[in-house]
């Protein structure tokens, strides 16, 4: 079959490979129909993350028909059926799963001993996503390989499209998640570093959630002329101060609630001199992450606010103002998203036409395109936000 392979840095091609086979009675092997390019996809793009090796598949983002299950999969998805893969692999039984913390399920990482050396504890397998999580192979592919499938999977009716569906696996619920981890009150500011496609998500999240006001900071006009259709105020962080625009829309106090989808990639310009340092001491190895938007968050956010980070860091940071957060009582909350824990409501809510989340969608490519749309998507080149291939 034809997948998008991780060759190293900025190498990333379309290459024949071996199609996946059923290994586990749990498994499930789809025919993938659509997949999405995601930011995660561009740090491991970057090789900020450890632990990708050359010949990886990539892609988190997925969805297709049902060709094969496995004996174990007990009639819980059958041939035939048209699913959404949440790029989260889970297995049900485990401590964490029975809580509905799917992104740190015991049991479906694969390479736990690498994990909990790394990270003191393991968290779940990712599809396409290093091997400190397992070292999956992704989606973005004709095939894929789902393990834990009876359990890993959302299904979906054919009423709706497959843009309108895809997102359910990754930046729909990891937005909403995002989020509902701000607990939005009423008379809440929710301010949104980055208009990506998460932050998009997020911003159209806390509107839903009923945030009094929502605030979107990015530099790129068309990202944030799609976060004022959905009725938030914007910030252009590359004309504009953040911290003056945010205090003057909350009456000097700051935004109670903060969410950083941007992660470990901030941008780097002469006006905020913190991401020089870092991209310095990132090039140097002497720091993995750029984390200008946090340290801007804690700046800004009012005391006893909320920090909710959906952007991915991959190790350390460094100038880190640990003191403000904790002279300001600021609580934090971040993660890798629990997809299966949000899905059934945002279905539903999809098909409600509440939110119809192929809005973001601005190129849909072949796979062969993908190495090419991975540029394009990069660059921000052809105002392009979000990316679908069809394999
Ligand atoms: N937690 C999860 O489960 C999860 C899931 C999906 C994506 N993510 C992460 O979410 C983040 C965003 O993903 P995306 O697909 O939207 O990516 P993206 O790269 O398209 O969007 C990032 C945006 O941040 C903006 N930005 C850069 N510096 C900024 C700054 N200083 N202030 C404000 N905005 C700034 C960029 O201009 C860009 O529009 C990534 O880190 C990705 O890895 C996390
Ligand atoms: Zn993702
Ligand atoms: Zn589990």
């Amino acid at each position: 079959m034809k997948a998008l392979v991780w060759h190293g840095k900025e190498d990333i091609r379309c290459d024949t490979v071996s199609d996946p086979e059923i290994e586990d009675d749990r498994d499930a092997i789809i025919k993938v129909t659509s997949c999405a390019i995601c930011g995660s996809d561009l740090h491991l793009y970057h090789n900020f993350i450890p632990a990708m090796l050359p010949g990886d598949i990539m892609g988190h983002e997925m969805m297709g028909e049902v060709v094969e299950v496995g004996k174990g999969v007990n009639g819980h998805l059958k041939k035939g059926e048209r699913i959404v893969v949440p790029f989260t692999i889970w297995c049900g039984e485990c401590e964490q799963c029975k809580r509905g913390n799917y992104s740190v399920c015991e049991r479906t990482n694969r390479k736990k001993d690498l994990a909990d050396k790394v990270f003191g504890h393991g968290t779940a397998g990712l599809f396409g996503y290093t091997h400190l999580t397992g070292g999956y192979p992704g989606g973005q592919a004709e095939y894929l390989r789902v393990p834990f499938a009876d359990k890993t999977h959302i299904k979906v009716p054919d009423s709706l499209t497959d843009e309108q569906v895809l997102f359910l696996g990754d930046i729909l619920p990891t937005g909403w998640q995002a989020a509902v981890q701000c607990d939005i009150e009423p008379t809440d500011t929710v301010a949104v570093w980055g208009c990506g496609p998460v932050g998009q998500m997020a911003i159209r999240g806390a509107i839903l959630l009923g945030a009094k006001q929502v605030i979107a900071i990015d530099r790129l006009p068309e990202r944030l002329s799609m976060a004022e259709a959905a009725g938030a105020t914007t910030i252009n962080f590359e004309t504009e101060s953040v911290v003056d625009g945010l205090n003057e829309l909350t009456g000097g106090k700051g935004p109670e609630k903060c969410i950083d989808a941007t992660g470990l990639e901030a941008h780097v310009s002469l006006a905020q001199p913190d991401t020089i340092y870092d991209r310095a001491k990132q090039m140097l190895m002497l720091e993995s992450d750029r984390p200008h938007v946090l340290r801007e968050m804690i700046y800004v956010c009012r005391p006893a606010g909320t920090i909710s980070v959906p952007g991915v860091y991959a190790g350390l940071v460094d100038k880190f103002p640990m003191g403000i957060a904790m002279n300001k009582g600021l609580t934090f909350r971040m993660g890798q998203t629990h997809v299966n824990r949000w899905t059934d409501d945002l279905l539903k809510r999809i098909e409600d036409g509440q939110i119809d989340p192929s809005f973001v969608i601005t190129h849909t490519a072949s796979l062969e395109q993908g190495p090419e749309m991975y540029k394009v998507f990069r660059d921000k080149r052809d105002s392009c936000i979000k990316v679908v291939l069809k394999p």
